[in-house]
């Protein structure tokens, strides 16, 4: 049985934990979109890890893949390689000869287009990391793919290509000085020393093939996503996005597996008790900043990635419609239970009311998006407690009033819940039903 972890609202669910909990039953975990824009953290006997690149289920020792639809910072992926070597982990992580690589230009450039946005309000507050860029140049194919970097020929051919292009992309329309970045021999040695390192480590799989074995084999793989559905290149609020697909399809155009490995299997759709975005863009159900630095004051509202104070809102249930209709969940985590303890009020967006209408779901153009005015449940709040006192105890144990929460979610979307989130820790997750099968409440 293969299982698909997605994030349900704008990132930030909590799928890293999810990823852990679920992976000890899978043989592989699979990164299918993105690059060092996610930041999973997965806490496992009390220590934290915070990861970027390398897929959750890693630390506990599973195969990672990263798959042909992610772009690569290799720089971050063999720093956090060798951090986890130096904290006692030996982790076996393989990478798509498919997956394009991110190059210091597309950092460069990342953050002179932002620049260039801020005076029309246009910014989409992207992380920096040069994300958008590289999947441009994947979409331009003018891209480099990590296959290429064992090549000489082939490499330096791309180079020569791409290089003079991007420096006067930045000279003459962004107006900033060159460095490095876009220089030909600098990156022909930085690269193909990258290209002989993942070549020495047998790093560099075609990944396809690879999980195409495992599968005859009776293999679980675990597909992880990063970012989540309302950020989705096709089906978020556009422009307002990152350049990738976190919905469920991504994982078969961003590995290479039979389609229904994907569609046969479970998708785990995470869903963040209330909502929070790093990024620009709409958000109906957002707090005023008052009240938004009071709850990030208690829950620790932080993007993980960038450090940005995270925007905060009232969960917004024709959000979740769209997203558990775009990726088929078969069910859901509701993370971040413990962090609505002790609020003082408590309320859910159920519908929108747009020019006189009410909608049950989000409509397709963005700037609509933007003039939706939550219609809101107002919902029975529940105390705060030592939510550790309970992990052990099962979902019984919960707050009567966080259960009714609960089960209205699940209701609403018509979906099992899998699992619900009181903490951080691997052991804070009450799984109500394994989506690997074995029932455990
Ligand atoms: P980019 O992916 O760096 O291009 O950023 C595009 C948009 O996606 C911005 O609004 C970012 O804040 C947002 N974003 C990218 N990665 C994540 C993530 O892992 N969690 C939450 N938001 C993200």
């Amino acid at each position: 049985m293969n299982a698909t972890v997605v994030g349900s609202q704008l990132g930030d669910e909590g799928k890293g934990g999810v990823v852990d909990l679920f992976s000890e039953d899978a043989d592989v975990v699979v990164r299918y979109q993105g690059g060092n824009n996610a930041g999973h953290t997965v806490v496992r006997r009390g220590e934290e890890y915070k990861l970027r690149l390398i897929p959750s289920g890693v630390i506990r020792g599973k195969t990672g893949v990263l798959g042909n639809g992610c772009v690569l910072d290799l720089e971050t992926l063999f720093d956090e390689i060798e951090t986890l070597r130096a904290r006692g982990l030996d982790p076996d992580v393989r990478v798509s000869a498919r997956a394009h690589i991110v190059l210091p230009y597309h950092r460069v450039l990342d953050r002179a287009e932002e620049a260039s946005k801020t005076d029309g309000g246009l910014e989409v507050g992207t992380t920096g990391n040069g994300i958008g860029p590289a999947y441009e140049d994947k979409a331009g194919r003018r891209g480099i793919r990590v296959g290429e970097l064992l090549d000489d020929a082939v490499l330096r051919d791309r180079l020569e290509y791409s290089v003079p292009k991007k420096r006067r992309l930045a000279r003459d329309v962004f107006g900033i000085d060159t460095g490095v970045e876009f220089d030909v021999d600098h990156l022909f040695e930085t690269f193909r020393g990258f290209g002989d390192r993942l070549e020495s480590e047998e790093m560099v799989v075609d990944a396809s093939s690879l999980l195409a074995e495992m599968d005859r084999d009776g293999a679980n793989v675990l597909f992880e996503s990063a970012q989540g559905t309302h950020i989705d290149v096709d089906h978020g609020n556009y422009p307002f996005v990152t350049s990738s697909n976190p919905t469920a399809g991504g994982a078969i155009t961003g590995t290479g597996v039979d389609p229904s490995a994907v569609a046969d299997g479970r998708i785990i759709g995470v869903v963040k008790a209330y909502l929070s975005r790093v990024g620009s863009g709409p958000m109906p159900t957002e707090l005023s900043e008052d009240a938004a630095s009071a709850v990030r004051e208690r829950v620790g509202g932080f993007g993980t990635v960038t450090g940005r104070p995270r925007r905060i809102g009232w969960l917004d249930v024709p959000m979740l419609r769209h997203a558990a209709r775009v990726n088929g969940f078969t069910g859901i985590v509701l993370n971040h239970v413990d962090a609505l303890g002790g609020f003082e009020e408590l309320k859910v967006c159920e519908a929108y009311e747009l020019d006189g209408e009410t909608l049950t779901g989000i409509p397709s153009t963005t700037a609509e998006w933007a003039r939706c005015t939550p219609e809101y449940r107002t919902f029975e709040t529940w105390a705060d407690r030592d939510w550790s006192e309970i992990r052990n105890d099962g979902y019984d144990a919960l707050p009567d009033a966080a259960r009714t929460y609960v089960e209205y979610v699940s209701a609403e979307l018509g979906t099992p819940v899998y699992a619900v989130g009181i903490g951080p820790g691997r052991d804070e997750t009450i799984v109500r039903q394994h989506p690997f099968g074995s029932a455990e409440d």
